[in-house]
């Protein structure tokens, strides 16, 4: 019987030898992120924030899956698509950037994550690395020059939570823990890039089960300058950042990576 995983609902069947999967966090992405894959592509899954897409892109075939947002959720599509035989992940995602220079719209590609999650630290201990693979970031840094989409390429600050542990006032309670304050001028003048919430859990959990992964995310605030989202510049925002990541993929294809 074909091995079955249960928080996806998926089984080797359902993915046709498929080595490689794109994960976004959110499922109403997946869709659109297929369809500019493959205009035939289709759900194999929907279970809970796991959302699944298979498409042929070049002859491959490629995934599509949900993360759901954070660690814990992402180390279960991790493992659960690592059991069905997927070695390359590209998470595509959204993100605050913490650098002035950095431009609502433009894309950040992480070289490495600090890991201020808790899901990694259940993989390795936080001596560990969460690092991009090399030939993943290389590709990816070519399809942002490739496309013409502001790029810049560095160090990420991965959080469990979007308020407090992005050191963000604009919450319910308007109050940040005290371990917590300062911590974004810090990262700052660390020379880290940006804020996000997948990254050190995937590229942690890559590492040590010895499969390859990379990270692109778009900018949809800059945090030295506002804390508001623009809403209406989202649906821009994701657009570059999926037009970056497919080409990024028909690099590592052309390169037989894949
Ligand atoms: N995602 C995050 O985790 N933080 C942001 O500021 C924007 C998107």
């Amino acid at each position: 019987m074909a091995r079955h995983v249960y928080h996806l609902d998926l089984d080797e069947t359902k993915v046709r030898n498929a080595n490689f999967a794109f994960l976004p966090g959110d499922p109403g992405r997946v869709p659109f992120i297929a369809q500019t894959l493959d205009e035939n592509s289709r759900e194999i899954a929907y279970n809970r924030e796991f959302r699944t897409y298979i498409c042929d892109f070049k002859g491959k075939n490629i995934l599509v899956t949900s993360t759901g947002i954070g660690g814990p959720s992402t180390s279960i599509v991790v493992d659960e698509l690592a059991k069905l035989g997927i070695k390359n992940f590209i998470r595509i995602g959204t993100t605050g950037a913490i650098q002035e220079r950095i431009n609502p719209g433009d894309v950040v590609i992480t070289s490495g994550s600090v890991r201020l999650d808790g899901a990694s630290k259940d993989y390795a201990p936080i001596q560990y690395p969460a690092v991009s693979n090399h030939e993943i970031l290389g590709a990816l840094v070519k399809a942002a020059k490739e496309t013409n989409i502001p790029y810049h390429v560095g160090i990420t600050a991965s959080t469990d939570t979007f308020y407090s542990g992005q050191e963000r006032y604009d919450s319910h309670s308007g109050y940040v823990i005290k371990r917590l304050q300062g911590t974004m001028e810090e990262w700052k003048k660390l020379n880290v890039l940006n804020y996000e919430m997948e990254s050190s859990t995937l590229l942690t959990m890559a590492s040590t089960f010895g499969l390859k992964a990379g990270v692109v995310c778009g900018v949809i605030v800059n945090r030295m300058k506002q804390e508001n989202i623009d809403e209406s510049l989202v649906g821009r925002v994701e657009k570059n950042t999926i037009d970056v990541a497919v080409k990024s993929l028909e690099i590592l294809i052309a390169d037989n990576f894949i």
